[in-house]
This record gives structure tokens, sequence and C-alpha cells, in this order.
């Protein structure tokens, strides 16, 4: 098993990374101690595959178990959905000494953390992702919040887990679309940090998509690694923690414009990075070899590297500008790859271009 401390001023917490860990060890104890309840926060398929398996890691425990089910998918992410769970909180008389449990992927642990974040003033929760993607990003830095039909995550809070649990048992009942969904995220670090993790990834892409356990293992870690270096550094996303959204200003308008759940959320990022990286090429910023590495990756993986057809390019600009993370002093802020390993950060690029690029990925 990893162990990493994500350490922030006022905040600090684990992150524990291993096969079958939920069972195995006193995790589990040590981070519901004085709780008077856990509420489980889950979806339906995760409910039926994996209650079992979680009954009996908290049983040892003799705390109340509540659990609170929602539909799977990215349109339940919204405030209803909030509402109805601080409803289910307050009919079961949950103080604040509770602690929620998100058990499953981005948008469970999105919504988890913001009930967790509002709760009679904040109440703790910790993070148990089931979803390739989650493990590797959503379930690290403290992000909560829902959808507005609007606009992705246009509501919430910054709002950290006591502690993730990323027990990579459960990746073994994933449908092949969502592993390949979480594949994205993984791409995206090596894009931002690390050319040799990329090229490992483009030697072990079929060992990832099996399951091997080692490599998993060592690819989760190593994201997560990642993401809390630029956590530390940068918890608010004032700057630096913007790199980590590379593709998300197209993806995201993606998702809002063909609406919640048609796209999985990685899907959408894939298209997203092929604009960027193509951006990037219009801007001569990085070289073809490069961009043609990294749709040649994406595609090996089975992510979509091609606009939806139903999406003019002009329909994607007002989605971007709505994007809390593009925006600097009016104008689009878009993360872009220099080369593979290394990205940065531009506010000028303009709009004719933004759109040319959209094109050159249709
Ligand atoms: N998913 C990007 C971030 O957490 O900042």
């Amino acid at each position: 098993m990893y162990e990493l401390n994500l350490k922030l001023k006022t905040h600090q917490y684990p992150i524990f990374i291993g096969n079958s860990i939920l069972q195995k060890s006193n995790i589990l104890r040590s981070v519901c101690i004085n709780k008077s309840a856990i509420v489980l926060v889950t979806n339906h398929t995760i409910s039926t595959l994996w209650k079992q398996y979680i009954i009996d890691a908290f049983k040892v425990l003799s705390i109340q178990f509540y659990e609170f089910v929602i539909p799977d998918g990215e349109e339940y992410k919204n405030i209803e959905t909030i509402e109805k769970c601080i409803t289910f909180l307050l009919k079961k008389n949950c103080n604040r000494d509770i602690i929620l449990i998100a058990f499953g992927g981005g948008v469970i642990g999105d919504i988890t953390g913001f009930v967790a974040s509002i709760y009679q003033r904040g109440v703790s929760y910790i993070q148990i992702p089931t979803t390739l993607l989650a493990q590797v990003d959503a379930s690290i830095g403290g992000k909560t919040g829902v959808n507005h039909t609007l606009g992705k995550n246009m509501l919430g809070v910054f709002w950290h887990p006591d502690a993730v649990i990323i027990d990579t048992n459960f990746l073994n009942t994933l449908s092949r679309k969502q592993l390949v969904s979480g594949m994205a995220e993984v791409v995206k670090y090596g894009i931002i940090f690390d050319e040799l993790f990329f090229n490992w990834l483009e030697k072990k892409y079929y060992e990832l998509l099996n399951l091997k356990k080692e490599d998993i293992l060592y690819c989760i870690k190593k994201c997560c690694e990642f993401k809390v270096n630029v956590v530390i550094k940068d918890e608010r996303e004032s700057y630096l923690r913007t790199i980590l959204n590379l593709g998300h200003t197209f993806g995201h308008a993606i998702e809002s414009y063909i609406g919640y759940g048609k796209y999985l959320h990685g899907e959408a990022i894939s298209i997203g990075i092929v604009m960027a990286a193509r951006t990037a090429e219009i801007l001569n910023i990085i070289n073809t070899v490069d961009v043609q590495r990294i749709i040649y990756l994406l595609k090996k993986i089975g992510l979509p590297t091609i606009a939806p057809k139903n999406m003019n390019p002009d329909e994607y600009i007002p989605y971007m500008i709505k994007d809390k993370k593009s925006i600097n002093n009016g104008k689009i802020r878009l993360i872009l790859p220099k080369k593979i390993g290394h990205v940065e950060i531009y506010s000028d690029i303009e709009n004719k271009i933004i759109l040319r690029a959209i094109s050159n990925a249709s």
C-alpha cells in the first residue's frame, strides 16, 4: 500500500492507495473515530455491486450506518440532489458529528463534498473513489460542487476530505467505457508534467486497460503525486492549479452544450486536449510530432478525438467564456502544451485561432 500526505496550511489528510485496502486495514477506524453516524452516499450501480464489501468493511466500527443512494450519472449532479441528501440527513437526525462517505465516481465525490461543506455549516467526509477518473483526479484536492443548466460546476466550494482511500479493487467492475474515460485524465498528467510518464503510458496503456495490478497501482500513485504537488502549492487555484484544466475549457463546453451525461467527462476532456494541442500547433508553440503522439495515444486507448458533429465551432465560445476558470480580464485563458511534459497558461489567444483549432479537431 502507498500512503501520500496532502499538507495544506489549515488541513492535512492522507491518501491511501492499494488493492483491497478497505477491509484489510485500520484505516476506517482511524478516520471514523468519535463519529456519531456514518452516511454512505453512493449511486445505484455501485450500491448493487459493492454493498456487501462496504458493509463488511464498516461493520467492525459499530457506528450507526445509513446509506443515501442516488441515480447514476452527471445529469444528477445538481442542486436538487443536494437538497434531497440534506433532507435525508435531517430526517435521520444527523448532527455535526457525522461523517459522510463519498462512495462512487467524481459525481458522487462532488455531491458528497458539497453536502458536507454546507450541512450544519460543515461536517467531515471521506472519499472512497471507485472510478479511475476519481481515483487519479477528482477525489483529491477538495473541489466540490454541482452543475447548473447554464454551466458545469457553477456552484461549489473547496472543502477537503479527512482522507482519500483508493482501493483499486473497485476498478474490476468498472465498465470499459468508464475506464477509458478515466485514462483521459491520466494522459493529461503526462502531457502537463512528465514526458517520461507519457512514454511509459505509450508502452503500458494496454496493461493499464487490462488492470495489470502493479502497473495500475504505479499509474494511480504517480497521478496522485502530480496532483498533490500542485494542490499543495496552489490550493484555491489562483494560478498554478489551473494547469490541471488542460482540455477542460473545451471539454466543459461540449458537456454543457450536448447535455450532461451524453459524453463521459473524460471523453469530453480527450476531445478538449486535442483542441488545446491543435491551438498550440496553430500558434507554432508545439511541434506537430508531439501533437500526433498525443492524438495517437488517446485514440489507441479508445478515447474520442473528434469534435461532436452537431456542435459548430462558434457554439463553443459562449460556454468557454462562462467557464469560471477560463477567463482572465475578459479573455479566454487556455492551458496549452508547449511539448509533451510541459504546458503554459495563455490569456491572449484570439477567438479566430480557437475556432480554427476546433475545426481542425473535427
Ligand atoms: N480536476 C482539476 C483540479 O482538481 O484542480
